[in-house]
């Protein structure tokens, strides 16, 4: 596949970029080799301007708007002897100004073109405030929801996370030769295995074999490179033993030699330098020495590569040719995005935050993400049989107080101002067909304090009072939005505060209760699973939340998200993964020596891949092109969808396979293939899935790369315990 990593137009830009190099000093090489500029670590946007006479700025971080962006290209241009422009970064991770779903959301709608979608867009808006890189996606496989980052990722599965990997790489860099006009560099993060911090403890370490390291983890690194990923952010934690940012064997032997990037690594904030807590360096200047030498061509944030590469070269300890082909590869993207030539940007062009175009991607695309877990038939609430009724809204996250929550964490410079609230969103819809009764119920949080604990209960009682003169309760519960993302690791993953009390007291009216859960991460929902008459996982879906919600309660449209995380049926059952592999006593549920918890059941609440849709579906006439492959070959599975209900619907028709015996012990399931297929009510289509031999594919015990001959089972289902649909095959 051609991107714009193996473009003309690349080669061209390093051609210019390897005249530049040579007029270059030193202290100007490694200028571009620092990034500064705020963090979430300060408040003080520090521009470092006593630097620009030196040439010692090569990029900025979360710097905001077209105007200061530009600002500060002007007097950095201005000072500097060499007119090198800065590369503004920032982290725009579903959406800039505009919000969309999270990346974890997004991953629910199993459509790729989702993400490519909201990232062209998050790309535009970007790129109109003067940016040219973002620090996005993160394509951490993530097993484990008790990791507060698990919300910025594409959940627990190496193939779905692969085909996300790459269109959101597209989306925001494009499918062309250059990353030009309205479009962003990417930054695949965090390399490598974070997510597999122990116990979900965030920047913790990481110890995993070779062979998951190679066949579960670096897929999806590997598809966004092969979109043509410009950059790649290394990772805080340390990989069996060695932290990833001075890691020699991941930076270069692993990402560049074995995935062919061509691009540059930029270090996560401070993770160099934390090298010495880690007890990894020395000092300032062995760290440095590590994380360079290492692959890290750029430090985020601060001057240990201005003020240690030249001594370490003096040493012999770092070498000019490394230096170089650090800045080579920056400058040459410098050139090859148009920022050498055309530093500013338009001041005009920030007009098309918040448009309609992009409310419209923001609420379409928070239509895919919900996944619907229960529903009784309360749901979709017709509007033709409301009239006259009465709705009661419960939660905090319901009205105007909800708004930023629903924006999620790291969402860039999003504004609650521009959020349609639940209540908005469902006032808008239901008009003056029937009554809508906001109440707040409770906090998600309450502060411990006996005065706290009374004033919630006190205003649960009013919340119930209240609901219990209406016909249908819709209650929003779930996390704020600072519960999940950077640092937001959590040991308890139940409802916070008097969220359980609310919803007990709510059913408990003998009304039928609609449950919206709003989080970041998959929340514990056990125990109201079989008492609420709905159930519905929203996410946080952004700025058009509540229109997006309202279509979906009032069935304009049907849900049509699955599950990319496994649904835990408490804390301790904790990580739980459809793609484990085997023990040679397997959790069948028939013996007591079985590898299972005694005291919770041995299935997830939810298995990955499942959610329901307002109308039903059929598989027909399910047949494989072949039941014998080679190495090289492939097996088409050819079906049809059909939509056997009466509304129009998506079907995700999901693709495993099992490898019965290997020379190392096999995942149980494997998703390898799968599509979502839009029918109206009683539309049927033939569609056609495909399964390469290259797919299954492993490491072995030797670490080589097989694709080993045998048996296999193949299903075709609606998610991943659906076995109604099973096949065998063979690679000979
Ligand atoms: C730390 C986070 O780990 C990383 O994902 C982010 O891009 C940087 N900070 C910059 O904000």
């Amino acid at each position: 596949m051609n991107t714009i990593m193996t473009s003309k137009a690349y080669e061209a830009a390093r051609e210019r970029a390897l005249a530049l190099l040579e007029t270059m000093t030193l202290t100007e090489k490694l200028g571009q080799l620092s990034q500064f500029g705020t963090s979430i670590y300060s408040d003080n946007e520090q521009t470092f301007d006593d630097h620009f006479t030196e040439g010692k700025v090569g990029s900025y971080l979360t710097i905001k708007g077209a105007q200061r962006t530009n600002g500060i290209q002007r007097d950095l241009l201005a000072a500097t002897r060499l007119p090198i422009p800065a590369l503004f970064a920032d982290d725009v991770i579903h959406g800039y100004r505009t919000t969309f779903p999270t990346p974890l959301a997004q991953s629910c709608s199993w459509n790729p073109e989702v993400a490519r979608r909201c990232n062209e867009i998050a790309a535009k808006e970007a790129y109109r405030a003067g940016l040219k890189w973002t620090f996005s996606p993160m394509v951490d496989i993530a097993r484990d929801p008790r990791w507060g980052r698990i919300m910025e990722g594409y959940g627990e599965d190496t193939y779905l996370c692969s085909r996300f990997s790459e269109a959101a790489v597209k989306g925001y860099q494009g499918d062309g030769d250059t990353v030009g006009k309205d479009r962003i560099y990417a930054c695949m993060k965090h390399f490598i295995a974070y997510g597999a911090c122990i116990g979900g403890r965030d920047y913790n370490t990481a110890d995993m074999s070779m062979q998951t390291l190679h066949d579960v983890y670096l897929p999806p690194f590997k598809a966004g490179i092969d979109a043509g990923a410009a950059t790649v952010m290394s990772a805080f934690e340390d990989v069996n033993g060695v932290p990833a940012t001075g890691n020699r064997y991941l930076l270069t032997d692993v990402l560049r030699g074995e995935l062919g990037f061509k691009g540059f690594v930029v270090s996560d904030a401070g993770a160099v330098v934390e090298l010495i807590p880690h007890g990894f360096a020395e000092d300032i200047k062995d760290a440095v020495r590590l994380a360079f030498g290492a692959g890290c061509d750029m430090i985020m944030a601060g001057d240990p590569y201005n003020d240690q590469l030249s001594a370490l070269i003096e040493e012999g300890k770092i070498t000019m040719e490394q230096v170089d082909a650090s800045v080579l590869s920056v400058l040459t993207l410098k050139y090859l995005c148009g920022l050498m030539d055309e530093p500013y940007v338009d001041e005009d062009g920030e007009d098309c935050f918040f448009c309609d175009e992009h409310m419209d991607v923001a609420r379409k695309a928070a239509h895919e993400t919900a996944v619907l877990l229960e529903n009784n038939g309360v749901l979709p609430l017709r509007p033709a049989d409301m009239h006259g009724k009465k709705i009661a809204l419960v939660g905090q996250l319901a009205g105007a107080e909800g708004k930023n929550h629903l924006l999620g964490g790291w969402s860039c410079l999003c504004d609650p101002e521009h959020t349609v609230s639940i209540e908005e969103g469902l006032q808008n819809a239901l008009g003056d067909v029937c009554e809508l009764v906001t109440v707040r119920g409770c906090g998600v949080n309450c502060a411990d304090t006996v005065e706290a604990h009374e004033r919630e209960s006190a205003s649960i009682r009013e919340a119930v009072l209240a609901a219990s003169q209406c016909d249908v309760i819709i209650a929003v519960v779930g996390e704020e939005a600072g519960m999940s993302g950077e640092a937001y690791s959590r040991s308890d993953l139940t409802l916070t505060g008097h969220q359980g009390e609310l919803i007990d007291a709510l059913v408990a009216t003998g009304k039928p209760v609609v449950l919206l859960v709003s989080a970041g991460r998959p929340l514990i929902l056990t125990p109201y699973k079989d008492k609420v008459a709905a159930l519905m996982l929203i996410w946080q879906p952004g700025s058009s939340a509540g229109s997006a919600i309202a279509d979906l309660l009032m069935g304009a449209v049907s849900p049509s998200g699955h599950l990319t995380t496994s649904q835990p049926v408490c804390t301790g059952q904790v990580p739980i993964y459809y793609n484990h592999t085997n023990t040679g006593r397997p959790a069948l549920g028939n013996w007591q020596f079985e590898s299972k918890y005694r005291d919770c059941q041995i299935a997830p609440l939810y298995p990955f891949g499942y959610g329901l849709s307002y109308t039903t579906f059929a598989f027909e006439d399910i047949r494989l092109s072949s039941d014998k492959i080679m190495a090289d070959g492939e097996i088409a599975v050819t079906l049809t969808v059909r939509n056997t209900g009466e509304r129009d619907g998506a079907e995700v028709v999901q693709l495993y396979i099992r490898d019965l015996v290997g020379s190392t012990v096999r995942p149980v399931k494997e998703l390898k293939a799968f599509d979502k297929v839009y029918l109206a009510a009683g539309e049927s289509r033939e569609i056609t899935l495909r399964l390469p031999a290259s797919e299954l594919a492993f490491h072995d015990a030797a670490m080589n790369r097989i694709i080993e001959p045998g048996k296999f089972k193949l299903w075709i289902g609606e998610c991943c315990t659906d076995e109604r649909y099973e096949f065998d095959f063979e690679i000979i």
